[in-house]
Parts: structure tokens; sequence; C-alpha cells
């Protein structure tokens, strides 16, 4: 399915990797790291495996820090592991499924492993463990813990009990306590990106979508703590920070003077952190663009011109059955006071076809708005039916071929319109942040503002650093150029 996903830009950690594109398994791939005199390794190892979105990438890179302030190192093949975790997806349908088959897999990996005397925890964490909770032991009875978002700073407890002799542990509750306060310092960014989860869950309910069920009611953390954990994310070399939310441009936390603070706050505030160079933030909703964060886009140049804006639907039918709260005229009309202020952003969307009731001319209009909105990046999704909510069980379901045809034919405008924006960079000059080395010799491998991956001959003394560079070619995943100047 997932067509839309992969190209336009490499599926990095980075990019907004869901499902499959993230299906970068490691269950296939060769064999446990033994120790050099053939003893068993002393330090615990741990297996992540990640479904979904940023903000499960984000939550599994706090779990492994959890971990390792309890003695865990990370192995990236489960056959070695004695913690194996899945922190999964439950958007749709396929996400919820494959991890159940990776289930069997590491319950074959468990009896191996006890046969040879090593014990094996399986957990399974994120968006399945907090809708399906009891449900996944009795599908999968070799997993030990089920572990809701909310819980991962209890991590060691409750490992602890498993291994004290308690019978599988499902923990889902959403605990008063706050998770962000309990979690250990941030360790391991040593990269120039970094996520930031700065708001979670939705109380939007658009009758698609599981996340108002399995994140819970919207949630902001405070600005102070953002702004601490952004400052040392920025001693220890970030430049550019994605601050996430399930729906963050609804951000509302604390500000430093008590009172609630919009995200245009929270990005004034960070945006004066020296070192810092660039920061996003993804996935917003129309409905709360608010006149201030596209102030912001205009204004405040650290802010970069991308932006992540789902619209779902070009049919105002479908859009109203959607719950969304807008039309396709006001979402059009929003995006234009957005490049009034700032006519070079990049825009991008999430995209749904075959939504109940969905018909021909619906989506005609979706393909319509693609054409005329100009988008540099589309995500596309055949409507999945998630238990529970109201969409599953309307009427009008759309036959499963006809969904196919119209993602094929979405698709296919979609990829004209990002051909045309990556191909419009060529001969053009871009502030590129260089993040790491390329695959090629010599070669350093970076973002564009609009996070396009581009490819330059350049200096590994530039990693961290924003350098102009000239693109020569769009190739279909990423620009290539050469360096002008350091700017
Ligand atoms: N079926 C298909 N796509 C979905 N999305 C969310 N729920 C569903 C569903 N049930 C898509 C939406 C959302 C993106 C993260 O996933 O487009 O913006
Ligand atoms: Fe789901 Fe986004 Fe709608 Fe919230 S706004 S219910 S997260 S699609």
């Amino acid at each position: 399915m997932v067509r839309a996903l992969t190209h336009g830009r490499l599926p990095d950690s980075r990019e907004r990797i869901l499902l499959d594109d993230l299906d970068q398994t490691h269950f296939d791939e060769a064999s446990p790291q033994a120790e050099p005199d053939g003893s068993t390794p002393a330090a615990k190892r741990v297996f992540i495996k990640t479904f979904g979105c940023q903000m499960n990438v984000y939550d599994s890179e706090r779990m492994s820090e959890v971990l390792a302030a309890e003695g865990y190192v990370e192995t990236d093949t489960p056959d070695d592991a004695d913690l194996a975790i899945l922190n999964t997806c439950h958007i749709r349908e396929k996400a919820a499924e494959k991890v159940y088959s990776d289930l069997g897999r590491l319950r074959d990996i468990k009896s191996a492993r006890a046969k040879g005397g090593k014990e094996t925890l399986i957990t399974v964490a994120g968006c399945v463990a907090q809708a399906e909770g009891e449900e996944i032991v009795r599908r999968a009875p070799a997993v030990d813990l089920v572990l809701g978002s909310q819980s991962y700073h209890r991590l060691p407890e409750l490992l602890g009990r498993l291994r004290g002799g308690e019978a599988a542990l499902v923990e889902t509750a959403f605990p008063d306590e706050d998770k962000f306060q309990a979690l250990p310092e941030r360790a391991t960014a040593k990269a120039v990106t970094a996520f930031l989860t700065v708001q979670e869950g939705c109380d939007k309910f658009c009758t698609f979508c599981v996340v108002p069920y399995t994140r819970g009611m919207e949630y902001s953390r405070p600005v102070a703590s953002l702004v601490d954990e952004a400052q040392r994310l920025v001693q220890r070399g970030v430049r550019d920070i994605t601050l996430l939310g399930q729906n963050v441009n609804g951000y509302h936390g604390e500000g430093l003077d008590g009172a609630s603070t919009t995200l245009a706050g929270l990005i004034g505030r960070l945006a004066a952190i020296e070192g810092l160079l660039r920061i996003r933030y993804m996935t917003s909703h129309p409905r709360d663009m608010s006149d201030a964060l596209i102030e912001a886009h205009a204004r405040e140049g650290k802010l970069m011109p991308y932006l992540h804006l789902p619209f779902q639907s070009g049919a105002d039918r479908v859009l109203a059955a959607m719950n969304r709260k807008h039309t396709a005229a006001n979402y059009l009309a929003l995006i234009a006071r957005i490049r009034e202020g700032r006519p070079d952003i990049a825009l991008s969307t999430d995209i749904i076809v075959g939504f109940p009731g969905e018909t021909d001319a619906d989506f005609e209009a979706t393909l319509a708005l693609v054409r005329e909105a100009d988008f540099a990046h589309a995500f596309s999704f055949k409507y999945s039916p998630r238990p529970g909510t109201p969409a599953a069980t309307m009427d009008g379901q759309v036959p499963e071929e006809v969904k196919r045809q119209r993602l094929e034919r979405l698709q296919e405008v979609i990829d004209a319109g990002y051909r045309r924006f990556n191909g419009a960079c060529v001969g053009k000059r871009l502030p590129v942040l260089f993040e790491k080395v390329g695959r090629h010799a010599g070669q350093l491998v970076g973002r564009s503002p609009y996070l396009q991956l581009v490819h330059a001959v350049a200096d590994p003394a530039l990693i961290g650093h924003v350098v102009d560079v000239e693109i020569r070619t769009a190739e279909p995943n990423s620009l290539s150029g050469v360096i002008c100047g350091q700017s």
C-alpha cells in the first residue's frame, strides 16, 4: 500500500514514517552477537522495534533511556534479547495485525532461548497495547507485559515484578503522575536532529481515528520542561528540533508565567535558545491553525517553511461524516493565508480514500483539491475500519478494489506534484543543515528547509552546520548539489 510514503523522501527517522515503512524488522537478520570468549554477555540486552509515527520513535528512545539506566544495552536482533519490546501502532488494521505476526516469531525465539536457559521477556507497548490490553495476552500468551503509552517510566518496576515471578502484567491506565517528569534525563541524542514530544492525545474525534481512544485526551507539557529538554538537546549538538504532537497546533501548555501558552508562544520561547537553528512541528489540524502560528511562519526565521496539514478529503459531505469540522473551501483559504505570509512554504498532507459513503464524485473532489493546493508531499491511505470508531459501523463501506483504484489514481497526482516541487529546486541555492556522512565517499547528507534530503560533497566538519548548496539535480528521493559557502 504505502507507496506514497516511501517516495518523495527517504523513510528515515526524520520522516513521517508510518506502518510498513517502518518494517525495518531485524527478525530476518543474522545472528546474536556472541561475546569473544563465548560467555554470556554481562549487560542485559533489549530489542526495540518501532511501528508507526514519530511519536513512537520518540517513545522508543525514551524507553531505551529508562532501560539504559537499568544497565540494558540495545541490540538490533531479537535472538539475543533478554527483553523484546514491540512499540506498536493501531492506526490502521494492517499495522495492528503485523504485531501479532511479530509476536509469533518472538514466541519461537523465546522458547528457543529458554532451551538454552535464557529468559526473554516480551513487552507490547504503544497504541495496540493501549487499545487491546488483556486481549493481547489472550491471543499471544508468550507476552509478559502490555504497557500503555503513559507508563513507560514504570518499566523497571514492572520488569522487576515479572522477574519476581508475577504473571503477565497489563498496565494501560492513564496514571495521574506525569511520565515526562518521571523519565530520566535524555541521554542518547548525539544527532543533529531530534524529536521532542510537546503534546499527546487528541480531543478531535475524527470518526475514522483511534488516536483519541489510544492516546487519550489532549495533554500539553509545560513550557519550562520543554525548554529544559530542548536546551539539553542543543548542548549535545542537536540543531534541528521537531516538536511532536498528535494535534500539535492545539498545544496549550503552562507557560513560564503560569498562564496557558500556545504553540506559537512555545516556538518563540524555543527560538531564543542559542545554538538551536531550526524548529519544525507536526501534526497539525486545520482548525487549530491560529493567526499567531500563521504569523510565526512569516516572522520567525528559525521556524522552517514546512507544514504538515492533513485535509483527509476534498468533499464536504465526507469531511462532515469524518467530523473534521472544516470544509474544502476553508482549507484552501487557510493555506492561501499561510502562503501569503510565507510564499515558499512546503505543504504536506494526509488523505484518506474510500471513507464510508465516498462516491466517485467525492473522490474527484479530493483529486481536485490536491491539484489546487499544490502539495510538496502527501501521504495517502485506504480507509481502514478501526473497531470502536464511529466510521467502522457506518453504512456505505467502500469495496477494497474501489479503494485500491482510487489510491492508485491519487498517488499519480501526488507524484506529479512532488516531482514538480523537487524539480523546481534545481538551480536554486538552499540552506542545508548537514546531518551525517552519506553513502558515497566525501559526501554529506542534510536537509533543506523544506525537509528534502540533500547530498553534497563536503567536509565532515560541516555536520551540524547550515551551508548554502546550489541544487544541481533532483533525484527520486533527494536533491544533490554543490556547496556555495557557509551561512
Ligand atoms: N484508515 C485510514 N487512514 C487513517 N488515518 C487515521 N486513521 C485511519 C484509518 N482508520 C490516517 C489519517 C491520519 C494519518 C496519521 O493516518 O490520514 O492523518
Ligand atoms: Fe486522529 Fe488527527 Fe483526527 Fe485527532 S485530529 S482524531 S489524531 S486524525
